[in-house]
């Protein structure tokens, strides 16, 4: 079974071609490699022994998406990880967040619909729920206004999937997983996060502070109403959500999805403060981190985490890693990069 996945190259794309080719299905890539490397591409090439087919286009081009439809022929369904993710840069340039990621969205729809290929399963994020009034969030949780331009193009985008899936000609079938906070690297090292300049994320920002290139992390808040005054996230090894794909897109093949769009939390169903992700990561790498509590960083939501129920019962997924082998594979990978400047 042919997989198209749109940016694969990227941070999540990237282990999720490993999984799916892992599992036996044929990945193909498009990406634009706005925010990836071609390095991306060797990295999966030297874990799995095998090329993976790969369009260098935007997909937000209709012409050239098409061409890739046509050169490959059949293919079974898609994985659309392709956007803009920084939260921040969004609020600076909506436009060319609106354009990119609800564009390139619209754009593959209508391939998809001209080629008939009926499978899709989105990448969605817990950024839809904005803040939340109860926790753990479920997926019936209502969403509340997005806090940033990035996350309405993420409650945008469901809500153009809805309606396409609706429509009483379209054969779409659609999973849309939202992912809370993902972390790590690959195992091998081979592959993992690109962050270009100073990270935004805190894992990121964390390895580059252990390995010197930032002197010190700064903790946005400590004054929050939680246990320790930090902020509380649920944080996913990136391989268990690559692992989530290949179950969802496994369950779209075998139409066995309840409805024409299901939406599935996928999370560890834990929270954990940033002082405990710090801790955590003084243990997993037998450091000691330089950091202080700083401010409050604008638009942050005090606490979410997944309620990860009905992933675990409808698609029988559930994470494997722990938050400290998560971190332990974030530092393995921080290291390799170091190694080669
Ligand atoms: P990433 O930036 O590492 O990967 C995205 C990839 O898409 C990049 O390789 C980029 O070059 C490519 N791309 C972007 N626009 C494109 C276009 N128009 N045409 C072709 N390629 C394009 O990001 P990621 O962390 O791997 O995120 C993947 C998806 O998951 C995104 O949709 C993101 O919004 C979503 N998501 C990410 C997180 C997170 O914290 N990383 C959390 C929730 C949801
Ligand atoms: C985690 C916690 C920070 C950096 C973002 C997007 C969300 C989703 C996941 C895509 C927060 C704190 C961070 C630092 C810190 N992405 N922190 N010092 O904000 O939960 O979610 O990524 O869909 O939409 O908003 O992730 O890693 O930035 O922050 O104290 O230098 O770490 O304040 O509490 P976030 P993050």
């Amino acid at each position: 079974m042919k997989i198209l996945v749109t940016g694969g190259a990227g941070y999540i794309g990237s282990h999720a071609v490993v999984e799916l080719y892992q599992a036996g299905y044929q990945p193909v890539i498009v990406d634009n490699f706005s925010n990836s490397e071609e390095s991306a591409l060797a990295g999966i090439e030297a874990i799995i022994g095998a090329k993976v087919p790969t369009y260098r286009i935007d997909c937000a081009d209709n012409a050239a998406l098409r061409t890739v439809f046509q050169t490959e022929e059949k293919i079974d369904g898609v994985i659309h990880f392709a956007a803009y993710k920084a939260v921040g840069e969004s609020v600076q340039k909506p436009l060319a967040y609106f354009q990119n990621n609800v564009g390139s969205l619209l754009t593959l729809l209508e391939v998809m619909t001209e080629f008939e290929v009926t499978n899709l399963v989105f990448s969605s994020s817990c950024t839809v729920y904005g803040i939340p009034d109860a926790l753990p969030v479920t997926e019936a949780t209502p969403s509340k206004p997005a806090s940033s331009p990035y996350g309405r193009t993420k409650q945008m985008c469901e809500d153009v999937v809805h309606d396409v899936s609706a429509a009483p000609t379209n054969k779409l079938h659609t999973i849309l997983l939202r992912y809370f906070n993902p972390i790590g690297a690959h195992n091998s090292a081979k592959i993992g996060e690109l962050p270009l300049g100073v990270p935004n994320n805190l894992v990121p920002y964390i390895t580059q502070t252990a390995a010197g290139i930032r002197e010190q992390l700064t903790i946005n808040g400590g004054d929050y109403d939680t246990p320790d005054g930090t902020n509380i996230r649920d944080y996913i090894h990136v391989v268990d959500l690559a692992k989530a794909h290949v179950v969802a897109v496994q369950r779209l093949l075998d139409r066995k999805a309840s409805e024409v769009v299901e939406t599935f939390n996928v999370g560890t169903g834990h929270g954990n403060s940033v002082l405990e992700v710090v801790q955590a990561f003084e243990q997993a790498s037998g450091l000691k981190l330089n950091y202080h509590i700083g401010p409050r960083r604008a638009g942050d939501v005090p606490a979410i985490y997944a309620d990860a129920t009905k992933a675990e019962q409808v698609l029988g997924f559930k994470t494997e890693t722990s938050l400290l082998d998560s971190l332990a594979s974030a530092w393995k990978w921080q290291q390799t990069l170091h190694k080669n400047g």
